[in-house]
């Protein structure tokens, strides 16, 4: 059914929305505004190509947004664009969320098990899991009442997987698309899954007209596991493209690699707030003459910073020389904090920094320049002055920073990246490799970083670059929105 405030030609579905408020002691609402490719690709169709974004209240500000507002949010507070909230009970977002999608799918999919212990899937998952059906049946819900009739609609991510099959029961009229920002678990690992959870998973994703990932080897993962699970077709098509064919339907599999914005980040990186960050940074380093290895995470398990941190502590073991001569700038800003997991990995990161501070530190030099509080005009002053970028995750879907920082660093970066994030299928080359668990392997590329020369140095952070920004975030949305036109 199509209602009266229905009409929206394209929409977007995601867990975490553009903004996000937070409630003052006086009761006023403050909405702050995010970033990201989602952002700039619905910027990019323009207002008037009449889109919907939904996205589900995540903290008490949302939800007093939502019901203040009926669900539809001020446009003033959202840079014009039309944003549903959906304010979905707290116990069933909390299991949706918390429990199932980032406790369990986010798990499987970053191969984060622990196995000989977890996962052990009892009564309490299947309470979880009957909330993330809720929680997905209520973004259905929301888009089939938004939608105009013949509509695009792009879901993202595994928050909301068992949209496509939903909404295509409820509006069959609709073009949809599903896009996965992580990575996609082998076969073997998704199996672990209960049967009828893995097959509901693959079977909601495969009820849209397309499902895309960030890189190939995710897209294949998926058909292996469409094939194991369900025992679905897989056909290569003829331009060398997947599709599953699955009960009579056909989905096709899609391949979009999102790269940095280097427009939106050259402007916003020399912006007064970055300029008075980069000399605080300066000050912390010491030494004009001492080099930088910067990363900058979310504190995410799958992110790998206490290897990281290991293989810097090996590095200035092995390599003496470095003492005094380089700082490791290591920003981990906070992330999934309700789990614990997340703030045992948080603890144990804070520890280590201090320990090698403690165990190398002199009264010059600090060796490790730790912040963990989120501040995106300071993690661009790092960008600027990296002379060495550090992106080691166990598994990554993409990892924007590794594009990021060649195209923000003033004298070029040397990139140590995992051949395990989805960026090293198209970063690779210019890259020093790393396998993410091999910390011995990971200082010695530390050095070879640090010790190229500055020629060669600049060369590659220039061809990074370039590769970085082949596919930047209005492109990478609107190929996906002509995809699902054909
Ligand atoms: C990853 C996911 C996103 C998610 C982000 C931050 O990039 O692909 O869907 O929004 O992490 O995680 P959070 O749980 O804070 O939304």
């Amino acid at each position: 059914m199509v209602s009266e405030r229905s009409g929206a030609k394209v929409l977007v579905a995601s867990n975490r929305g553009p903004v996000s408020y937070t409630k003052g002691d006086d009761g006023t609402l403050t909405a702050k505004r995010g970033g990201g490719g989602l952002v700039s690709g619905l910027s990019a169709i323009g207002p008037d190509a009449g889109a919907v974004w939904v996205c589900a209240a995540l903290g008490d500000g949302d939800r007093e947004a939502a019901r203040r507002s009926g669900g539809h949010l001020d446009t003033a507070d959202t840079g014009g664009q039309h944003v549903r909230m959906l304010d979905i009970p707290a116990d069933v977002f909390t299991d949706a969320y918390n429990g199932i999608a980032n406790s369990v799918l986010w798990f499987v999919h970053h191969m984060l098990y622990q196995t000989p212990l977890e996962p052990s899937f009892d009564d309490a998952f299947r309470a979880q899991w009957a909330s993330y059906e809720a929680y997905n049946a209520a973004f259905a819900d929301a888009l089939a009442d938004e939608a105009a009739p013949g509509a695009v609609v792009l879901v993202q991510d595994y928050h909301l997987t068992l949209v496509p099959g939903l909404l295509r029961a409820r509006r069959p009229d609709l073009r949809i698309g599903h896009f996965s920002h992580t990575p996609w678990a082998p076969a073997d690992y998704f199996r672990m899954l209960p049967d009828d959870v893995a097959e509901a998973v693959l079977r909601g994703m495969l009820g849209g007209d397309r499902a895309a990932f960030l890189t190939r080897r995710w897209a294949e993962a998926f058909a292996e596991c469409c094939a194991a699970v369900l025992g679905a077709e897989v056909a290569h098509d003829a331009d060398g493209g997947l599709s599953i064919v699955h009960e009579g339907r056909t989905t096709r599999l899609g391949v979009h690699g999102l790269g940095a914005d280097a427009e939106f980040l050259r402007e916003r990186a020399h912006r007064p707030d970055v300029d008075e960050r980069l000399a605080a940074l300066r000050e912390q380093i010491g030494g004009p003459d001492r080099k930088t290895i910067v990363r900058v995470d979310r504190t995410e398990l799958s992110k790998n910073i206490v290897r990281g941190l290991r293989a810097y502590r090996a590095l200035l073991a092995g390599h003496p020389e470095w003492r005094e001569r380089v700082v490791h700038i290591a920003f981990a800003y906070p992330s999934r904090q309700d789990l614990e997991v997340y703030r045992a990995y948080t603890d144990e990161v804070g520890r280590l920094a201090e320990e090698i501070n403690e165990e190398y530190g002199t009264p010059g030099w600090q060796p490790v320049v730790l912040h963990v509080k989120d501040d995106f005009a300071r993690s661009l002053a790092a960008y600027r002055i990296a002379d060495v970028a550090l992106v080691n995750p166990i598994r990554d879907g993409m990892n924007l920073v590794a594009k990021e920082v060649p195209v923000i660093s003033e004298a070029g970066c040397a990139l140590v990246l995992s051949r395990e994030a989805g960026a090293y299928a198209e970063l690779g080359e210019d890259a020093v490799c790393v396998n993410p668990y091999d910390v011995s392997a990971t200082a010695r590329a530390l050095h070879e970083a640090l010790s190229m020369e500055d020629g060669e140095r600049a060369e590659r952070s220039k061809r990074l670059a370039a590769a970085a920004t082949a596919l930047p975030p209005d492109r990478w949305f609107l190929q996906q929105l002509r995809a699902l036109e054909e």
